[in-house]
C-alpha cells in the first residue's frame, strides 16, 4: 500500500466510524425520545399529532378512496416553527389516524426553498391537485411579509398516487406576484373553490394601514388565474407592530364555503379565529357579511374544512402551545389537530358547532373520576340567577375552572364567553380532556380550547361548585385512545 492509498484508507475508515458513532448516537437520541414522548402524559392521545416535533395549521383535507387524508404543516428537525413540510396522515373515521410519510418537501433552489406553506385541495379536477403557498428568501423589493426579507408565492401540485402520498410541482408557480400595484402585507394560504366551469380562489393578505382581507382570483382551468378585487376586508387595529398579522393588517388562512342557504366566510388574524356568516352575491363577486363571531376563544388557530362523505361541512384547526419555545423543545413536541367540528347554521344565522356524534362511540364508560388524563365530561345546568361551576382537580391542585354568575356570560379559563340557555332553560357544557388539551362545547355555539399542563398524578376529579339545585347532569366518561404509545401512529 503506497502513502497515499494508505491515507485514503484511513481517513475514510476515521470518517466511516465517525458516521458510524454519529448514526448511533442520533439512534439512540431517537430512541430516547420516543421513549420520552410515549410516558409523556402531556401528549394527547385521541387527537392527531405528529410522532414528534412541531406541527401547525391543517392542510388540504379530503375524502378519498374511502379514507381521510389529512396534511399538516409540520418542522421534521425541531419542536418550534421552521422548515415547513406536509406531513400527511389518513383514517376511517376521522379519529383513528395512520402516519404516512411527509408528502410535501421545500425544494432547494426553487420558489419553495424556504417552505411549503399552508394549502387546500383545488377541486373540480380530473387529477388530486393542492393550491399551496411557497416561500423563498429574497431581496427587499421583492418581499411580500414586512420586514422578514421572503417573497411567497401560490403553487400547485398534482399526484396520480393513489396513497396521495408523492406529489408533482408545477415548474412555476401558479401566481408569481401580489397583484401590481397594491401595497400587500402578506400573500398566503390560498382557498380554492369552483362553482359550474369557473374556479374562484381566496388568498389570506392585506393592506397596509387599512386592514386585512382575502384577494379574489378567477380561472377557466384551475392553472391560469387573474386577479379581481378583495373579496373581503377587515379593519387595521391602528397598532404598530412589525408583523402586520398583529395588528389585523394581514389575515391568514382564510376558508370560504356555502353552508345551508349563506356562506361563511373564516379567517385567523391577531391571534384570533373569526367566523363571518353572509351572502356571496354573484353579481358584484363579493361577500357580504350579515353576522359575525369568534370561531373559538382559547388556544385554537388556522382553521380549515371540508366535506365529509357524508356530505358534512367538517372543520380543523391547530391547537397551539401555551408555552414557551424552550419548554416545547424540552418535551419534544408542540402543536396538535383540534377534534373535527361539524359546522351547521342557527336560526339566527350563527356559526354552530360539535364533534360528530358517532364519536360517542369512543367513549369507554362512565368513570368517576377522568383516568389518564383522557375523558369527556357533559355537564347541563340551569341559566339563571344563581352563581355556580364546574371545576376540574388533581388532588388539591385546581387545574381548570368554569364560572357562572348568574349572567349572560361564563368564564372558562379565565376567558369570559357568552351565554344563553336553550328552550328548557338549560346551558350544556361539553369538554374533550386529552393530556394537555381541554375543549370546551357551550351551546354548541361558543368553543374554548385550553391548555393545561399542570401535574395531575391523582386523575382529575370534577366538582360541581356554588348553587347545587342548578346543576342538571353532570356525566363523565373516558375516551379511547387511538394509539397504545401516545404516538398516533
Ligand atoms: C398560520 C401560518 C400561515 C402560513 C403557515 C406557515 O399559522 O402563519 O399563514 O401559511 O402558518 O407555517
Amino acid at each position: 500500500m503506497n502513502r497515499r492509498k494508505f491515507l485514503v484508507s484511513s481517513l475514510t475508515s476515521s470518517a466511516m466510524c465517525a458516521l458510524r458513532s454519529r448514526l448511533v448516537l442520533a439512534l439512540d437520541e431517537q430512541a430516547a425520545l420516543r421513549e420520552k414522548l410515549m410516558r409523556d402524559p402531556l401528549r394527547p392521545q385521541f387527537h392527531l399529532l405528529p410522532p414528534a416535533n412541531w406541527m401547525n395549521d391543517p392542510c388540504a383535507p379530503r375524502f378519498f378512496s374511502g379514507r381521510y387524508h389529512m396534511f399538516f404543516q409540520y418542522n421534521p428537525g425541531a419542536a418550534v416553527w421552521g422548515d415547513i413540510h406536509w406531513a400527511h396522515a389518513v383514517s376511517p373515521d376521522l379519529i383513528h389516524w395512520k402516519h404516512l410519510p411527509v408528502a410535501l418537501s421545500p425544494t432547494p433552489g426553487s420558489y419553495d426553498a424556504y417552505g411549503c406553506f399552508t394549502g387546500s385541495v383545488l377541486p373540480g379536477v380530473d387529477v388530486p391537485s393542492i393550491l399551496y403557498t411557497g416561500v423563498t428568501k429574497c431581496s427587499p423589493q421583492e418581499e411580500t411579509i414586512r420586514g422578514e426579507g421572503v417573497r411567497e408565492v401560490q403553487c400547485l401540485a398534482t399526484s396520480t398516487d393513489p396513497e396521495l402520498g408523492r406529489w408533482t410541482k408545477l415548474p412555476k408557480p401558479v401566481l408569481e406576484a401580489p397583484p401590481p400595484g397594491l401595497k400587500i402585507t402578506g400573500f398566503r394560504d390560498p382557498c380554492p373553490w369552483k362553482d359550474g366551469d369557473t374556479w374562484y380562489m381566496g388568498v389570506g393578505s392585506g393592506f397596509n394601514k387599512v386592514g386585512g382581507a382575502v384577494l379574489l382570483y378567477t380561472s377557466r382551468d384551475g392553472r391560469n388565474w387573474t386577479y379581481l378585487h378583495p373579496l373581503a376586508q377587515g379593519k387595521w387595529n391602528e397598532g404598530t407592530k412589525v408583523n402586520p398579522v398583529d395588528t389585523g393588517e394581514m389575515w391568514e388562512c382564510p376558508d370560504f364555503f356555502p353552508l345551508a342557504d349563506k356562506h361563511v366566510l373564516l379567517y385567523s388574524t391577531e391571534r384570533k379565529v373569526y367566523w363571518e356568516v353572509g351572502t356571496f352575491d354573484k353579481r358584484d363577486l363579493r361577500f357580504h357579511t350579515e353576522t359575525r363571531g369568534l370561531l373559538d376563544h382559547g388556544s385554537y388557530y388556522a382553521m380549515k374544512s371540508m366535506v365529509d362523505e357524508k356530505g358534512r361541512r367538517i372543520l380543523w384547526g391547530w391547537v397551539q402551545e401555551t408555552r414557551s419555545p424552550e419548554e416545547c423543545k424540552v418535551a419534544g413536541w408542540a402543536g396538535a389537530m383540534a377534534l373535527p367540528r361539524v359546522l351547521s347554521l342557527g336560526p339566527d344565522n350563527t356559526l354552530r358547532m360539535d364533534v360528530p356524534p358517532e364519536f360517542a362511540s369512543f367513549r369507554t364508560g362512565t368513570q368517576k373520576s377522568i383516568k389518564d388524563r383522557a375523558g369527556e365530561v357533559i355537564c347541563k345546568f340551569k341559566v339563571g340567577q344563581s352563581a355556580c361551576g364546574l371545576e376540574l382537580r388533581s388532588g388539591t391542585t385546581l387545574l381548570f375552572a368554569i364560572q357562572y354568575g348568574g349572567a349572560s356570560s361564563v368564564t372558562i379559563g379565565g376567558k369570559t364567553i357568552p351565554l344563553s340557555s336553550g328552550r328548557d332553560g338549560l346551558a350544556s357544557l361539553r369538554l374533550f380532556i386529552d393530556g394537555s388539551i381541554i375543549e370546551t362545547f357551550v351551546n354548541s355555539r361558543e368553543v374554548m380550547t385550553a391548555r393545561c399542563y399542570a401535574p395531575a398524578p391523582a386523575g382529575i376529579q370534577v366538582a360541581w361548585t356554588g348553587a347545587v339545585d342548578a346543576l342538571s347532569t353532570l356525566e363523565l366518561s373516558g375516551i379511547a385512545p387511538i394509539s397504545k404509545d401516545r404516538l398516533t401512529v
